[in-house]
């Protein structure tokens, strides 16, 4: 088994945003201790994180809000870069999928279709020849010629997931976005990621649904306060989650 995302003693720092407590005069005054205190003083929100995923592995990141699951997979996509440590992704990644992720508001249903797929690769014709398989999926009526600013976010997932779903990643990262759907749309993507996992599609999934984390992942990795809390078969990783929400 060749291993396709690789992460060694990742960290990622965000700078925290200040209110200047003693004032303006006072923090030009004392510059560059105020700078060095601007320095140290950096959110944390993954700290020194190791795991290693194999090619076809089907695997969910849980955790509490704010725990840094989304701080992953946008390093996994590689829309972030780590603070420190290294982060080795050897195969071609979807876009991240969250919601509304890569849309523009303005744009109609089929134009953000057209746009998303040329973004990520695909030529027009490409993209042409798959623009009915992804409206179909999508099932948005006459919706898709409106401006997605209109949409539900439950609409935004539709349209998010058929675009991926049709493309043919090679790792597929999905955020959170299934729980909007409603449970008919829900099933088929659910469907749809089983079936690119048996072809082999290598899945990282974020959600609080331990139903469908059981349902499609194998493996999960329980991220508790910007650190690697758990790492391993999925019903192992969501008991020791379930039980640790329940009795903090
Ligand atoms: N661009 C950013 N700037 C500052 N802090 C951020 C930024 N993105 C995320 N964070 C913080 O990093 C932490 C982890 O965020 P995230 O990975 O989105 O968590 P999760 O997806 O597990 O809910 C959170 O506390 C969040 O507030
Ligand atoms: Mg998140």
């Amino acid at each position: 088994m060749s291993t396709v995302i690789r992460f060694d003693s990742v960290s990622k720092h965000y700078p925290r945003y200040h209110h200047l407590s003693g004032g303006i005069k006072n923090f030009l005054f004392n510059l560059p201790k105020s700078i060095r205190g601007l320095r140290e003083d950096r959110f944390k929100a993954l700290e020194e994180i190791s795991f290693s995923i194999n090619s076809g592995e089907s695997v969910a990141f849980v955790g509490r809000n704010g725990a840094g699951k989304s701080t992953t997979l946008g390093l996994i996509a590689q829309v972030l870069k780590p603070t420190t440590g290294q982060v080795t992704v050897s195969r071609r990644v979807s876009p991240l999928l969250e919601l509304g992720g890569g849309f523009h508001p303005d744009l109609s249903g089929i134009e953000n279709i057209q746009l998303n797929g040329v973004l990520m690769g695909l030529s027009r014709k490409q993209v042409k020849s798959r623009m009915e398989a992804i409206i179909d999926f999508a099932e948005l009526g006459e919706f898709i010629d409106q401006p997605i600013r209109t949409y539900s976010s439950g609409m935004l997932s539709r349209l998010g997931f058929s675009v991926i779903a049709n493309l043919d990643p090679e790792i597929l990262l999905i955020d959170e976005v299934l729980a909007v759907g409603d449970a008919s749309f829900q099933e088929k993507c659910l469907k749809k990621i089983s079936e690119f996992k048996k072809s082999g599609v290598t899945i990282v999934l974020v959600s609080h649904s331990e139903n469908d984390i059981l349902r499609v992942c194998d493996r999960a990795i329980w991220i508790e306060n910007h650190r690697l809390r758990m790492d391993g078969p999925a019903g192992d990783v969501m008991t020791g989650y379930r039980d640790s929400v329940s009795h903090p």
